[in-house]
């Protein structure tokens, strides 16, 4: 994976990403390992961001590189008309990694493409975005102590959600069942259950999330995304379709854990977060973890 773009998860094979896996297990263990002394990573965010930007940019620190970069675009000389491509040019010529956020749907593809230097991707509209997915596939092998055959219901915004998008794919690898939750509205793409039909594995649609939580290893709440509406009477029609409360939890499995790749509004009630089956912001700081290991892998000095 030297000097690789990770632009979609079916960018990384099984094997690599086990293999990033592995390196964050073993940076977790030991934090600050000072590898990348002298490199310069650009960190790149046209949309909003909490945990992506500042997890990747705390992995860069604790990597010992430099970050350069913007979080407010209109700080940027994109206001002035500058295009995509020629702002990516440029950066790629002062550094030697770019993290890049952007609301465009193909935007990172792009990028990697006009690039010298490798391009992560930190979230394409509702594309994809593949470094959660990697904190996510480690938080669950962490909280399950395997990836194999493990019952996974996704709840909420399945149609713009890029995480669920992202994990379906990279779980693809280990046969999962997938209980798909969501409002007619917000239904799972077609074309992401063609691609687990055309692989052999098994999913359920259903509307009632309680109809599937007793079966649940792993229970991946997503927000729904006002951002990516353009009807907003749409929004507020399905904002509050799901809330999971902690009552809701009794009978569920001793090993469920809840997952969230947050922001939540409020489709995660506060009486939820003292459940030990809450995990949402351990797997938030399990994402400074895989970015050191992504990092490190990319510029090859893991
Ligand atoms: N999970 C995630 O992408 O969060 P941010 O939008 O805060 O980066």
């Amino acid at each position: 994976m030297k000097n690789k773009s990770l632009v979609s998860i079916t960018d990384f094979s099984k094997e690599e990403m086990l293999r990033i896996i592995e390196l964050a297990a073993d940076f977790e263990k030991n934090p600050n390992q000072p590898l990348l002394r002298g490199s310069v990573i650009a960190s790149l965010f046209f949309e909003p961001s909490t945990r992506t930007r500042l997890s990747f940019e705390t992995a860069i620190n604790r990597l010992g590189a430099r970050v350069i970069g913007f979080s407010d675009v209109n700080a940027t000389s994109t206001t002035k008309g500058e295009t995509l491509k020629d702002t990516i040019i440029m950066v790629s010529n002062y550094a030697d990694l770019i993290v890049m956020r952007h609301p465009l749907e193909g935007a990172a593809r792009y990028a990697s493409e006009q690039s010298r230097v490798p391009v992560v991707n930190a979230g394409d509209g509702a594309n994809q975005h593949p470094s959660q997915t990697l904190l996510d596939m480690f938080s669950i092998y962490k909280t399950q102590g395997r990836l194999d055959n493990l019952k996974i219901a996704m709840v909420g915004d399945l149609k713009y959600g890029r995480t669920v998008h992202s994990l379906l794919q990279a779980m693809s690898h280990f046969n999962p069942t997938f209980y798909f939750v969501a409002p007619d509205e917000l239904k799972m793409p077609q074309e992401y259950k063609t691609f687990l039909d055309e692989k052999g594995i098994k999913y359920e649609e259903h509307h009632d999330m309680q109809e599937v939580l007793g079966e649940a290893d792993i229970l991946y709440m997503t927000r729904v995304q006002k951002e990516r509406f353009a009807d907003l009477i749409e929004y507020e029609r399905v904002k509050n379709t799901y809330i999971l409360r902690n009552s809701m939890l009794d009978g569920t499995k001793d090993n469920l854990r809840i997952l969230h790749p947050l922001p939540r509004v409020n489709e995660i009630a506060y009486d939820v977060d003292q459940n030990p089956k809450a995990y949402y912001f351990k797997q938030a700081e399990n994402g400074v973890y895989t970015r050191m290991a992504i990092i490190a892998s990319i510029l090859g000095v893991k």
